[in-house]
């Protein structure tokens, strides 16, 4: 059985983890083809949107830790590595639907996602400290952003097993919802975001995904990137429509 599956439809790329058995324990082999996936994903301009997900009753229990004893990945050249650059440089909007266990990466990597939705019943863990080990995939920076510094000491620093209330408390969640619908809610937010001008969409998620710079550098790199996309087919499209519209008497855009 494959243990990524992947699925284009209607302008959104779904993965899949996909290997129950070991509560969808993340191998090398799994996060090379994951990264491929999102990296394909952003040169396909039929695409707007990634959806990460994993099976029924697990998002994932995180890296395999037997694969951790037997080869400990590489810190700048390993399939690890590559995804969790795929990720966080994804030129697409990446949403996450999360069932069941997201533990270790599999709750890190949340970070990155643009939007996150969980059933009510998912249970999150950062258990690093718990293992002997520290933080990762950028958690330390990304989590205490998120969520402020109290808030990211107890996650990391006692390592407990938290809801998906107190993730979405957190800020590391958008939404909850009914076990077994997580997918669904991701695919209807894919759905709009399929709608949206692809340029613009990527151009924003670019802007929103920048790290800090001072705010005079941003508002001009907004001002290049902005004239950027009002001379695009898809904006002036929209705004010719928004004035047709008016003269026609129809509702706006
Ligand atoms: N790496 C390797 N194997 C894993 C795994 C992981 N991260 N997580 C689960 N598995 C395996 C178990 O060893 C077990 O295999 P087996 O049937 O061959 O014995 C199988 O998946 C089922 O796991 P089990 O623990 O029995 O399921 P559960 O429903 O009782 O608990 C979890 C689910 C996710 C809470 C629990 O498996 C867990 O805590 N896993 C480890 C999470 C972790 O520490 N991740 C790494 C952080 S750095």
């Amino acid at each position: 059985m494959k243990t990524v599956l992947t699925e284009k439809k209607d302008g959104v790329l779904t993965i899949r983890i996909n290997r129950p058995e070991k509560k969808n324990a993340l191998t090398p082999e799994i996060y090379a083809e994951m990264a491929a996936a999102i990296t394909d994903a952003d040169q396909d301009k039929n695409l707007h949107a990634v959806v990460l997900t994993g099976t029924a009753d697990t998002f994932t229990a995180g890296n395999d830790l037997q694969n951790f004893l037997d080869a400990p990945p590489d810190v700048e050249n390993s399939p690890v590595r590559d995804f969790l650059n795929a990720l966080s440089e994804a030129k697409l909007p990446v949403i996450a639907a999360v069932e069941g266990h997201a533990v270790g990466v599999g709750a890190t990597l949340l970070l990155h996602c643009d939007f996150v939705y969980a059933a009510e019943d998912a249970v999150f863990q950062m258990p690093f400290i718990n293992l002997g080990l520290v933080p990762e995939a950028g958690s330390s920076l990304l989590l205490p952003r998120v969520a402020g510094h109290q808030r990211a000491s107890e996650i990391l620093l006692l390592g407990e097993a938290f809801s998906a209330q107190d993730a979405k408390e957190a800020g590391i969640i958008n939404g909850i919802c009914t076990p077994g619908k997580a997918l669904d809610t991701a695919l209807a937010t894919a759905q709009k975001l399929a709608q949206k001008p692809r340029k613009a969409l990527v151009e924003s998620k670019a802007l929103l995904r920048r790290e800090f710079e001072p705010l005079a550098k941003r508002i001009t790199r907004e001002g290049h990137v902005f004239r950027e996309c009002l001379a695009s087919d898809e904006s002036q499209k929209a705004i010719h429509t928004f004035f047709d519209r008016k003269k026609s008497g129809g509702a706006r855009p």
